[in-house]
């Protein structure tokens, strides 16, 4: 991949910078885990988006190009569950191409790794995150909503690491009297693999989880039961606007993360925008719908046209939902997390 010499640096009305581009290719999963798709709602007779409302990956990868000139130097996929879009490793060979995409990424619940991995790998995807909440057969069950066991997860990261990603980032949801206490197993258990543990808070996304303060484990907490067993110290942050405040094993193996938007928010480098299955550019992950960009590239909206509709939406955005969650008094609008990916 190249890089583009001459980017532009956009900002936004907090004077945060355009980095990053997170595309959900579709809103379906092949899971249904509670706090993103609960099984009662998304049920056989749940409409999803017809095909045609789709983007195709001619139209994604047009509008990538056209925010890579912008500034999105960092591309990650993400759904619903990006692997059930057929042939999505067309889509990241045209995004691997791109010139400025110096990082390309996925999210996956790593169901359908087996069959992907290698032509993923061969399409030029550069990293991968592995969603799985707990190893214990019994709560992940309950987690994935499908009662799928963990092998079937764990078969996926093997097929992963064949395929020659490496390291693997392995994002957990952590819910207080759910999965909580499993997180000391898994650190053991994927700091022995060599493999990233990133622990996220609960969160607040969307309107049908029925979330609750309660249902969150501190970061802080997760840390000190961890750093009890296998010390931790912390470790300086990647890059700017890294989510995950990152931690190393004190005995030089490995580092785990902490994903803390409820009790530490990370508003304030917030360099992300998000791209919806059907072509809805959406600022912040707790937005209404966002706006239209499948309309005006249907219409023959030149490059132009639509760089400066992204343009325009960057500089106006100024939100900051997860810094605002304590004050915030009403209820509000929200996208549903399968819709636009974590
Ligand atoms: P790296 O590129 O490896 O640093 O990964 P990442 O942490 O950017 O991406 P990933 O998709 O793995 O993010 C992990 C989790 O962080 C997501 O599933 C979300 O739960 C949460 N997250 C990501 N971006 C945001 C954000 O902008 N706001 C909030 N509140 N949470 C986010
Ligand atoms: N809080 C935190 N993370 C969530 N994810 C989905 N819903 C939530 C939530 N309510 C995460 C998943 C996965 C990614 C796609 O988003 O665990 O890692
Ligand atoms: Fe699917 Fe991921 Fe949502 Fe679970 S969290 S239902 S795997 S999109
Ligand atoms: Fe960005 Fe919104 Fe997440 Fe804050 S809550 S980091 S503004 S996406």
């Amino acid at each position: 991949m190249t890089t583009t010499p001459h980017r532009p640096r956009i900002t936004d009305r907090l004077d945060r910078p355009f980095r990053d581009l997170r595309v959900s290719v579709t809103d379906r999963c092949n899971f249904r885990c509670p706090y993103c798709m609960p099984a009662e709602i998304y049920g056989d007779r749940y409409q999803f988006l017809p095909r045609d409302d789709l983007l195709a990956f001619e139209e994604i990868a047009r509008l990538a190009c056209v925010m890579a000139n912008l500034g999105a130097a960092k591309i990650r996929l993400t759904g619903g569950e990006p692997l059930v879009r057929n042939d999505v490793e067309k889509l990241v060979a045209m995004l691997a191409a791109l010139p400025g995409v110096e990082d390309l990424a996925m999210t996956t619940n790593g169901y359908l790794l087996p069959q992907k991995a290698a032509a993923l790998r061969d399409a030029g995807l550069g990293r991968l995150s592995i969603s799985l909440d707990s190893l214990d057969d019994e709560v992940f069950r309950k987690m994935n909503g499908r009662g799928f066991d963990v092998g079937k997860v764990l078969d996926g990261i093997s097929a992963a690491e064949k395929a020659g990603f490496s390291p693997i980032k392995i994002n957990a949801v952590v819910q207080r009297g759910v999965n909580d206490h499993t997180i000391v197993e898994m650190a053991r258990y994927f700091k022995e693999r060599g493999h990233v543990m990133r622990f996220i808070e609960y969160m607040d996304v969307g309107t049908r989880n029925g979330w609750k303060l309660d249902h969150v484990t501190p970061a802080d907490e997760i840390i000190a039961r961890i750093h009890a067993e296998m010390p931790l110290e912390p470790a300086e942050s990647g890059y700017r606007g890294e989510v995950a405040s990152r931690y190393r094993y004190r005995d030089g193996g490995g580092e785990i993360g902490v994903i803390a938007s409820v009790t530490r928010p990370f508003c304030g480098d917030c360099t992300r925008l998000r791209l919806s299955p059907e072509g809805r550019l959406v600022t912040c992950l707790f937005s209404a719908l966002g706006t239209d960009l499948r309309g005006p590239l249907r219409a023959g909206a030149s490059d132009d046209a639509l760089e400066r509709l992204i343009r325009g939406v960057w500089s106006d955005r100024g939100d900051r939902y997860s810094e605002e969650r304590a004050s915030a008094t009403e209820r509000r609008e929200k996208v549903e997390m399968y819709h636009i990916g974590g």
